[in-house]
């Protein structure tokens, strides 16, 4: 038996007879069609040029000739063929098919073989610490490939990130670039919760403030720092701390620095500010198991490393 059933696709078994009707109507149908247009034609018939009756012209005349023997004799396999197949695979969508081949099935059966041609070789990485393994240059590669199907899309090719993206090569972190960090990152996923604060600062407000956030990186931009100052104590250390330099327990990211995660336009961050922002980080942990992410752990650890 398949381990799983067509049936479970439908929300309504009406579906699976309305497709059964129309695939397996739609081949009877054909082959109707197919006999009920010939006519075997005698052999004195066949000698003789027939003719539709339409003329053009003087003397263009439409021929009314049979299908080609060989023509016909496909048609009609391919008619049984199409039968054999809804009897053996699950095309009729009433019926799994006598071989029970389905797609998870194929899907399952091939992950097995992997796992048996692999799974020893990530066994033998799942023993060694990250750190250890970011030395490894097998198990790099390996990890740099499991970076370009999984991460890419969101972190770029050469892992250096993009607006609202971090970047995976430098020493900035959000949520910290300890090995363990870096793994729980990963694994269960982050998610940055940046509140909006438009409507409690006003817009000379998030002047302001942008003007005293930019100033702690050394930035000099319209606005009353003094009042921005007095804002970002009352509002913003919880999180990015009296100092600026951010909380890698809530993925609050250090202002101080030169890294901005939403670009370091006056613009962008000012609109951080007034409307916040909400980076999420999938996780990985269920989808790819133990020993992928803690490979692909290793990776991006390696990246930034500077010894
Ligand atoms: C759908 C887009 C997306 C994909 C796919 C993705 N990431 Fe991320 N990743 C993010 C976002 C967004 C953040 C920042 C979260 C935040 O704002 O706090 C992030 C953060 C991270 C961080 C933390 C960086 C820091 O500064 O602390 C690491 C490490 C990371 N990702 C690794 C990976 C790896 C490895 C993969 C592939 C398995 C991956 N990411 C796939 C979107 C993605
Ligand atoms: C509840 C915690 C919290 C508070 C309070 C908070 N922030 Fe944030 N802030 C964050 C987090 C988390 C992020 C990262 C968002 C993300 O990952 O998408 C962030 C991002 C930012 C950024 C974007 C940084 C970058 O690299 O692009 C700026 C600018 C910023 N905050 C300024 C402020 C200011 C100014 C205040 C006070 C008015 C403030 N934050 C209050 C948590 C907080």
């Amino acid at each position: 038996m398949p381990e799983y059933s067509l049936m479970s696709d439908f929300s309504s078994p009406l579906w699976a007879w309305f497709i059964f009707i129309v695939t397996v109507g739609g081949i009877f149908w054909c082959f109707y069609l197919l006999m009920s247009q010939t006519k075997l034609l005698t052999k004195e018939e066949g000698n003789k040029i027939q003719v539709t009756g339409h003329k053009w012209d003087e003397d263009i005349e439409e021929l009314n000739t049979p299908i080609p023997r060989w023509w016909m004799q496909m048609f009609i396999a391919t008619n049984i063929f199409a039968l054999v197949y809804l009897v053996l695979y699950p095309g009729s969508a009433i019926f799994d098919g006598v071989l029970g081949w389905s797609q998870v099935g194929q899907y399952n059966t091939e992950m097995k073989v992997a796992e048996k041609k692999y799974g020893a070789q990530y066994a033998r990485y799942l023993q060694q610490d990250i750190a250890e393994l970011a030395t490894n240059n097998e198990a790099l590669k390996t990890g740099g490939r499991l970076f370009s199907t999984y991460c890419t899309q969101c972190h770029g090719t050469d892992a250096g990130g993009g607006p609202s993206f971090p970047n995976l090569r430098d020493t900035h972190w959000l949520w910290g670039g300890k090995p363990e960090q870096i793994s729980q990152t990963i694994n269960a996923g982050r998610r940055g919760t940046m509140p909006a604060w438009g409507a409690v600062l006003g817009k000379s407000g998030v002047k302001d403030v942008t003007a005293y956030v930019l100033s702690l990186s050394g930035r000099k931009t319209a606005g009353d720092l003094k009042i921005g100052k007095q804002k970002f104590e009352q509002l913003c250390i919880g999180c990015h701390t009296a100092e600026g330099t951010g909380n890698i327990a809530l993925g609050a990211p250090d202002l101080t620095d030169k890294s901005w995660l939403y670009g370091s336009s006056h613009r962008s961050i000012a609109k951080s500010i007034s409307e916040g922002r909400n980076g999420n980080m999938p996780a990985f942990g269920n989808f790819l198991g133990k020993s992928k992410t803690h490979l692909l752990a290793a990776y991006v650890y390696s990246l930034s490393r500077t010894d």
